[in-house]
């Protein structure tokens, strides 16, 4: 039997919410603890089974780790890697997490070797990862794809390279940067992802010995050096996170203080979006108090890598739309099948339209309760978000999609005066 939440709506959030730091930051942290010849401790680490299973196949590579310190939003952990014997990833770790792509860059950059397993398919889309390869290939690795595993060797080490994205991918980035660290000579990666968690690998990076300038534009500069130190480093807050409590605040006529740090300069597009459709921020200590003005007003939104509005709020936002004045329209750029959750929205009594990457939402007056399924992380809270607002009871069978990235769903709730069961 998978889990199961058992939600009874309506419920109206209030209170406050510990945001953690971001997963998508974490995991690529993680990995970079590889490429050191010391210890490398990571503070506001949230507590997530992505995490969980990143340690473990850390563990698997030979990294000991331990948890210097636990608590219900975060966690510190020192990671020592100079008993690194094994340079595979092996297809029961990858299939469970895509991320974990994200040894190849510092494995081959600071041992000349990697075996990862290819990812396959998942639920939002084909994800492949040619751009990782390719970039790889680029900086003078050999790559050799045989039995499902990528090979990847570089026997002589590697060497700086400009490398120019087609497109703009996230991991694609990372992996390269991290690769490029200890690369001989120097790397210029264009049209670079901008994400603040690719500037938090960066700056981490950089606080280990690297030499990166250019982070957080969309090109980046990486002069190599010959080896990375101790450093200590405290994880960026999860801008996704903090995104999904903001639309709970709108979805349920509530309010809700997000705690974190500058948030507001993490969800630039987000925020200008939020306030069209009639959420009110305001600055306060250590974050942003996120209240309903009573209305929702629709809104068009066109999902677009960083600065731009992102893709991982877009199941969360729609949710809210369904109960919006009017017609919305949502265009998803990035993934081309992230609509799953539509199905189960329309279960809950939306009115959603889709053409290809479009949806038209088209606003109703309430939302009801009933079974539905996650097919995702961001779509399992997309489908929390409409049981809190809907009438009656949602039960959300396979919700393990939820806590790969969500920490403390029903605790953080819970503080805000919402109750969710979980089955
Ligand atoms: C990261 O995935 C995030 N994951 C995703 O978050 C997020 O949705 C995505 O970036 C976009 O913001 C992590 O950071 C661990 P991409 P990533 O490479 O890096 C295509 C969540 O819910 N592409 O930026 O895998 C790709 O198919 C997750 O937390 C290639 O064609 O995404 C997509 O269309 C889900 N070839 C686009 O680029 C490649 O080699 C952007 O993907 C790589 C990507």
């Amino acid at each position: 039997m998978t889990a199961k939440i058992e939600i009874i709506g309506p419920q109206k959030i209030n209170g406050a919410v510990h945001i953690s730091g971001a997963k998508n930051a974490a995991l690529p942290l993680l990995a970079a603890s590889l490429l050191s010849n010391d210890s490398l401790l990571l503070k506001n680490i949230p507590p997530l089974v992505d995490v969980r299973t990143m340690l473990s196949l850390l563990e698997e590579l030979g990294v000991s780790f331990h948890i210097i310190s636990d608590s219900v939003v975060s966690q510190t952990i020192s990671l020592k890697t100079d008993s690194v014997n094994n340079f595979t990833a092996p297809y029961e770790i990858v299939k469970k997490m895509r991320a974990s792509i994200l040894i190849l860059g510092p494995l081959l950059s600071k041992f000349g070797v990697c075996t990862v397993s290819l990812p396959g398919g998942c639920a939002i889309g084909v994800r492949p990862i040619d751009l990782h390869l390719k970039g790889m290939e680029a900086l003078g690795a050999k790559i050799e794809l045989k039995d499902g595993y990528v090979h990847a060797t570089a026997p002589n080490g590697l060497r700086g390279a400009e490398i120019d994205f087609p497109i703009v991918t996230v991991t694609g980035t990372e992996n390269i940067l991290m690769a490029a660290v200890l690369a001989s000579g120097t790397t210029v990666l264009k049209n670079a992802a901008r994400e603040p968690e690719v500037v938090d690998l960066a700056n981490c990076l950089n606080k280990m010995g690297a030499d990166i300038s250019g982070h957080g534009t969309d090109t980046i500069i990486v002069n190599g050096v010959a080896n990375l130190h101790h450093a200590e480093h405290s994880v960026v807050p999860d801008r996704i996170e903090a995104g999904t409590y903001a639309i709970a605040a709108g979805i349920t006529g509530g309010a809700v203080d997000l705690l974190g740090g500058n948030l507001r300069e993490l969800l630039p597009s987000f925020i200008e979006k939020m306030e069209q459709t009639g959420l009110i921020f305001s600055d306060i200590d250590n974050g942003l108090r996120v209240q309903s003005s009573g209305n929702i007003y629709p809104i068009d939104i066109s999902t677009e890598p960083y600065p731009g509005f992102p893709t991982d709020l877009q199941a969360q936002t729609m949710a809210m739309l369904c109960l919006a004045d009017g017609i919305s329209n949502i265009c998803e750029n990035i993934w081309e099948n992230r609509f799953m959750h539509v199905a189960e929205l329309l279960r809950m009594g939306a009115d959603i339209e889709i053409h290809n990457a479009h949806a038209k939402v088209s606003g109703v007056k309430k939302l009801t309760g009933a079974q539905v399924m996650a097919t995702d992380l961001r779509a399992s809270f997309s489908l929390v978000l409409a049981a809190l607002a809907a009438n009656g009871k949602t039960v959300i069978d396979r919700v393990y999609h939820l806590d790969r990235g969500y920490s403390c769903v029903k605790e953080k709730l819970a503080g805000c005066g919402v109750v969710i069961n979980r089955l």
